[in-house]
């Protein structure tokens, strides 16, 4: 009775490590497979396909997506002290060939003239001058001019590694800086670290 008491605490304590911790794609936002625009039944193929994907984007994972061709708004402001702010690049550009709202949500696999697209909240648009800003250098030279910047060489994400390690992509801010398309941490809105108590800013911003 006791081994079996035992089995079922070990067997508790696994699922709720899983919950918690190893949350994967699988009924997330991202997991397409049971809707109607999605014929495939897959989850992986809406963005990715093993043969013929399109380069287009630098450093694009297999990309199986209508990349968007807008040109965005960027934001800015005068006490930003980034000086290689640009058009979203990388992985950036994939997130935003859903949510800017021009590209169809099906428009994947080569297809064109999809009628699902993003909107409501998930609507980011092509106007990023009200969103934080992306795709820019973050470096030790970026956090010395200003001041309130922890240096991202050196500093914990609290994520294994550095900011630099987890956080960046080239030394620069992007979407997954902040958010796991594939949900691997399980948090609501896909974020990468709980923000209770704006733990998430506070892991960049000294303030
Ligand atoms: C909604 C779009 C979307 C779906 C669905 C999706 N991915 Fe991704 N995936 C991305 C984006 C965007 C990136 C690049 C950003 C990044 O690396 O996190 C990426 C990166 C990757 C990478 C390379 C970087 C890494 O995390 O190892 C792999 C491997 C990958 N995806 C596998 C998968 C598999 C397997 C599935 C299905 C189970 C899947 N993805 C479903 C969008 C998606
Ligand atoms: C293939 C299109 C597609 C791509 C590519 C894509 N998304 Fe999404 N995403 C969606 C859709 C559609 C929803 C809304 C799903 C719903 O509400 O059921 C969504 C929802 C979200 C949400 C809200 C999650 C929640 O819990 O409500 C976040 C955050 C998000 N996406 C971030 C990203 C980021 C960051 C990237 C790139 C790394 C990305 N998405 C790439 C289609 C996409
Ligand atoms: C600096 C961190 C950060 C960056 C960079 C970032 N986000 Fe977010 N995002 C958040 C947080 C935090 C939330 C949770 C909602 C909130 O607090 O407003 C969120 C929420 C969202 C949502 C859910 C709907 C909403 O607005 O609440 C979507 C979709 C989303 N982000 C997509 C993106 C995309 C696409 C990019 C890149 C173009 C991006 N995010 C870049 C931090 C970030
Ligand atoms: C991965 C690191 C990182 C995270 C996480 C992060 N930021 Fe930032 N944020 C930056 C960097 C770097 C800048 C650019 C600062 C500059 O160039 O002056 C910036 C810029 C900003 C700005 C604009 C500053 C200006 O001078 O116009 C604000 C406001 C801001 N972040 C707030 C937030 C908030 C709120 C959160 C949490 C939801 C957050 N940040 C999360 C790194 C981060």
């Amino acid at each position: 009775m006791k081994a079996l008491k035992r089995l079922f605490a070990l067997l508790f304590v696994l699922s709720i490590a899983q919950f918690t911790y190893a949350q994967t794609i699988v009924g997330s936002a991202h997991d397409f497979s049971g809707d109607n625009w999605n014929n495939t039944g897959e989850i992986c193929i809406v963005c990715h396909t093993p043969h013929n994907a399109d380069i287009s984007v630098t450093d694009a994972p297999l990309w199986n997506h209508e990349v968007t061709q807008a040109t965005f708004t960027l934001y800015s402001s005068p006490s930003l002290d980034a000086t290689d702010l640009g058009q979203p690049t990388a992985s950036s550009k994939l997130c935003l060939s859903c949510h800017d709202g021009t590209v169809a949500v099906d428009n994947f696999g080569g297809r064109t003239g999809g009628g699902e697209f993003i909107t409501g909240n998930d609507l980011i648009g092509t106007d990023l001058s009200n969103d934080h800003p992306i795709s820019f250098t973050y470096d030790a030279a970026l956090a010395t001019a200003d001041g309130g910047l922890f240096d991202p060489t050196t500093t914990n994400s609290g994520l294994g590694g550095t900011i630099q390690d987890d956080m960046l992509l080239g030394n620069q801010v992007q979407c997954v800086s902040c958010h796991d398309v594939h949900n691997g941490s399980g948090l609501a809105n896909l974020l990468v670290k709980s923000n209770a108590a704006s733990a998430l800013c506070l892991t960049c911003h000294n303030k």
